[in-house]
């Protein structure tokens, strides 16, 4: 029987490669068969992992939105049409409503949001893809509940979950799927560095919040080859919450 859940002879664009999640579903992804083109700002870790995947690497910064169209022809030019895009690069930042200026709303959605639309923009031009064309934005489950001081980042999340529909309508005639996936507290360099903001108190509170304990990157990353693979054939504008029963409580 063929594995539906295989990647093989699928080339995937992972954004946020670097670190975390995205190194997660880039290592996983290779593991699964497919080739890997990884994305983010760190050159040197970017090179360790990709050598690892045997993958391609392209260092750039995503606030440059302008510079997107003639990277993804470069990409395409270079590796050829994708099949799969996973954009799992994103940042946080904790602020009160009291103390936001428009420059913090406007850092935050430029990477988490605007790049993506961006990427989604020129990687849907039939140039660009392969026939059945799969993407999964990388959102948070604070696009669906509430915590203080997260304004600017839950809300970027929640413009990528209801940009899926929109878009999972748009693009279907064209076969392309589109979905979220929105993890819990996952143990990455961006969660434990947050962490370290908390008291204990506040971070016992957190951690308690998990019926399953915290999360691994693995946890998100079957997620998304699962999507990705011909198994998630019949899987669009949906948010995947994935958090160890963090909502179930
Ligand atoms: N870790 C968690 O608990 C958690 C929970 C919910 C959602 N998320 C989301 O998962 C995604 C990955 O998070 P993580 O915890 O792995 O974070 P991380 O900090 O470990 O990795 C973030 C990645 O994004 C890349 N990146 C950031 N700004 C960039 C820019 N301007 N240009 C190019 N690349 C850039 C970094 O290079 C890095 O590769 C993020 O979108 C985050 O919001 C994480």
């Amino acid at each position: 029987m063929n594995n539906p859940f295989s990647l093989e002879s699928k080339t995937i664009l992972i954004t946020g490669a670097s670190s975390g999640i995205g190194k997660q579903c880039a290592e996983d992804c290779y593991k699964l068969g497919a080739k890997v083109i990884l994305l983010a700002r760190n050159e040197q870790a970017l090179k360790t992992i990709s050598k690892e995947c045997n993958g391609v690497y392209y260092s750039y910064d995503l606030n440059n939105l302008e510079g997107i169209k003639a990277l993804i022809q470069q990409i395409v030019l270079e590796n050829g049409p994708l099949d799969g895009f996973i954009h799992a690069a994103g940042i946080e930042k904790t602020l009160p409503l009291k103390n936001l200026k428009p420059d913090d709303y406007e850092s935050v959605y430029r990477v988490n949001v605007l790049s993506a639309y961006e990427i989604l923009k020129h990687i849907t031009n039939k140039k660009f893809r392969n026939e059945h064309l799969k993407i999964v934005l990388i959102a948070s489950i604070t696009s669906v509940i509430g915590r203080a001081g997260t304004l600017a980042y839950s809300s970027s999340k929640g413009a990528l979950v209801s940009g899926v529909k929109a878009l999972a309508v748009e693009l279907a005639p064209k076969n392309i799927t589109i979905n979220c996936v929105s993890p819990g507290t996952i143990l990455t360099p961006m969660m434990k560095s947050f962490f370290e903001t908390l008291t204990d108190e506040e971070r016992q509170k957190r951690i308690q919040g998990f019926p399953l304990g915290l999360g691994i990157p693995s946890d998100i990353s079957y997620t998304c080859i699962f999507l990705l693979s011909n198994a998630g054939r019949w899987i669009t504008g949906q948010n995947f919450i994935i958090d160890g029963g963090y909502t179930a409580l």
